[in-house]
């Protein structure tokens, strides 16, 4: 969907109390109607929270208005397509006079949220009317991920604004649509009394078939021994998509929505358990989960859910930042309030493929509001070179997985990245990916690629004034790696303010033989001559020729060394080391090994320091 919006989101106190009542009723909605969801959206991190209930409330009236026992099916699907109509006026609007419309209208404005796929799977709710059941497994499927997928991608959406470099398109995950599949066979078969008071039977004809259960003897709710078989195969079917795309999702998914994942599946685990044993209730009313069984879950997946969030989250995750406008990337608009983001893919961009924001927007400002070193620009390095180090032994050191300090080190890139725009910097280098990385296990090697993927097609970098450019080579790099590279270079190839390289599967004697390789391959061609080989010459074989000398190399984590790190370019550089890991550093450690560089006396082998008109030069 195409949609292009500003609009100021100065709010009144009066508009921000009827907000909060907007997503309180919301809160209450989905607390009551559908207690195990609500449950699992409070181990989210406690910002997002007030979006998911607006999400979820919002499915929930879609899906009320088409399960409604009132009116015909033609007149429920005129009340669904008037509640969609509406909704997209507020969406355009910015506000509404439904409280669910109306804290969804915020939740997307404020968290980006991709409405065209919301829309389209309210729609797929909305098909449901009129219809006579579905025929197969293939065809419930269809309706299945139609109408789910989108919700759970947008909870990943927010994650990524709150600084969680996390994959966007579940959908493209191992794994992600049979967990779809095991929560709305769950969800059917909890919604089985109301199904049948509305005259529904929404299981595929196929199963009933095999089971020689007929649509008229479960709305009749007589528990024979088929219907008994029947309800005992689909809670096994459901538990065991369930448990499986667990097992495909754990290791593709950080640690904090891995921990929802987790409670997901023992949560509606359990309401499979109390459906079976239920019998003949099942058909009567709804079953519910023990609540000694939910606090067994619950109890130690929130004091988990917590601990994650705060050591995978950069600091300023509070429910205030809620607050429109609040999120890192809002534009200023010219009263100095900041703008409300257009929604995610608001350019018609493909998702999953490239997503820049035009115009690029303006320096994301220091959370805690710090202002960037006044640095003459003739005294600034040109070109500010990263050995983003600790990230593991971060990690290690706290208990977390390894590629969680991947994770928080991309965090803090975000930032120095914003703190190179803030002063501008003109080249900025880091070393994402080494060849010698390769060494790592293909499990920390896999999810490390994961994160750079989603911080390059979701993440805030690319939102300013950044121009990408990939330095490695291709050899063995999965494709969807590459692909974005290519992506996201080519997209942001007009770009003037930073240029950003990202060192992926590099290595600087590799590149060093590639040059000697293409100048011996030249000299054979009798394109050069061997005695007139100079340094320019051999510069211009290099396969990243373009990259400037590096002035300034910083490395973190207190390692004194540079490791294969732009050996050619970097050969005349200031070096920098500090000792914190790198996920602990943000701009301001940027700024202060810039300050230190200008300190530095740079005398090139001569005997005084070169002017500013020679550093110009
Ligand atoms: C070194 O720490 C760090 C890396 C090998 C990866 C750095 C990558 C990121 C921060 C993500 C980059 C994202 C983009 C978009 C470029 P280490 O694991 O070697 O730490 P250790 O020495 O403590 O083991």
């Amino acid at each position: 969907m195409r949609r292009s919006i500003t609009r100021s989101v100065t709010r009144s106190g009066r508009e921000r109390s009827a907000l909060d009542a907007a997503y309180e009723e919301c809160r209450r909605l989905v607390r009551s109607t559908r207690p195990t969801e609500y449950a699992l959206m409070q181990l989210m991190p406690p910002a997002v929270r007030p979006a998911c209930w607006a999400l979820y409330a919002a499915l929930a009236a879609a899906d009320d208005l088409v399960d409604s026992t009132e009116g015909t099916p033609q007149e429920r699907a005129r009340r669904l397509e008037q509640w969609r109509a509406a909704l997209e006026s507020d969406l355009s609007s910015g506000t509404s006079d439904d409280p669910v419309r109306r804290a969804l209208t915020d939740a997307v404005w404020h968290w980006g949220l991709d409405l065209g796929d919301l829309l389209a799977s309210l729609d797929a709710v909305g098909r449901d009317e009129g219809r006579e059941g579905v025929a197969t497994w293939q065809e419930w499927r269809e309706r299945a991920h139609a109408q789910n997928v989108s919700w759970p991608e947008q909870l990943m959406r927010m994650l990524v604004r709150s600084g969680l470099p996390v994959p966007v398109r579940l959908r493209d995950l191992p794994g992600f649509t049979r967990f779809v599949d095991g929560l709305f066979l769950t969800d059917m078969l909890r919604d089985l009394p109301e199904d049948l008071d509305a005259g529904q039977v929404w299981f595929p004809a196929e199963v009933l078939d095999r089971f020689h259960v007929t649509p008229a003897e479960l709305l009749s709710r007589e528990w024979t021994p088929a219907v008994r078989g029947l309800v005992a195969h689909l809670a096994g079917q459901a538990r065991e998509w369930l448990e499986n795309s667990r097992r495909a999702l754990r290791n593709t998914l950080p640690l904090g929505p891995a921990i929802v994942l987790d409670s997901a599946v023992e949560l509606f685990g359990a309401e499979l358990d109390a459906i079976v044993r239920a019998g003949s209730a099942v058909l009567h009313r709804p079953v519910r989960v023990p609540r000694h069984v939910e606090w067994r879950i619950l109890g130690p997946a929130r004091a988990r859910a917590a601990v994650v969030w705060r050591l995978t989250l950069p600091p300023g995750d509070s429910p205030e930042r809620t607050a429109a406008g609040a999120r890192a990337g809002t534009t200023p608009s010219a009263d100095g309030a900041p703008d409300a983001p257009a929604p995610a893919l608001a350019d018609g961009t493909v998702p999953g493929t490239t997503r820049i924001a035009e115009p690029p927007l303006p320096p994301r400002p220091h959370r805690d509001g710090v202002r960037p070193p006044a640095i003459p620009e003739a005294h600034l390095p040109r070109h500010v070179a990263i050995v983003m180090d600790g990230n593991g032994r971060w990690a290690t050191g706290l208990g977390l997985p390894r590629d969680e300090g991947h994770r928080a080190g991309a965090v803090a890139l975000r930032d120095v990245v914003q703190g190179a725009l803030e002063i501008g910097l003109a080249h900025l280098t880091v070393y994402a990916f080494s060849t010698e990385n390769w060494k790592r296990s293909p499990d920390e090697v896999s999810k490390l690629f994961a994160i750079m993927r989603a911080e390059l097609l979701d993440g805030e970098l690319l939102d300013h004034d950044v121009r990408l450019r990939w330095v490695g080579s291709p050899d063995g790099l999965p494709e969807d790696v590459v692909e974005v590279l290519r992506a996201q270079e080519h997209a942001t190839r007009h770009r003037t303010g930073l240029t950003f390289n990202v060192c992926v599967n590099y290595g600087g004697r590799a590149e060093l033989a590639r040059a000697g390789a293409a100048l011996a391959r030249a000299a054979v061609a009798g394109e050069v001559d061997p005695a007139r080989v100079s340094e320019q010459l051999f510069a211009a074989h290099l396969p990243h020729h373009a990259l400037p000398d590096v002035d300034l190399l910083w490395r973190t984590s207190g390692e004194i060394r540079t490791s294969n790190f732009l050996p050619w370019h970097a050969h005349y550089a200031e070096l920098h080391f500090t000792d914190d890991p790198w996920p602990e550093v943000d701009r301001r450690d940027l700024w202060e090994a810039v300050v230190a560089y200008t300190h530095r006396k740079r005398r090139k082998g001569a005997a005084s320091v070169p002017t500013s008109a020679d550093r110009a030069e």
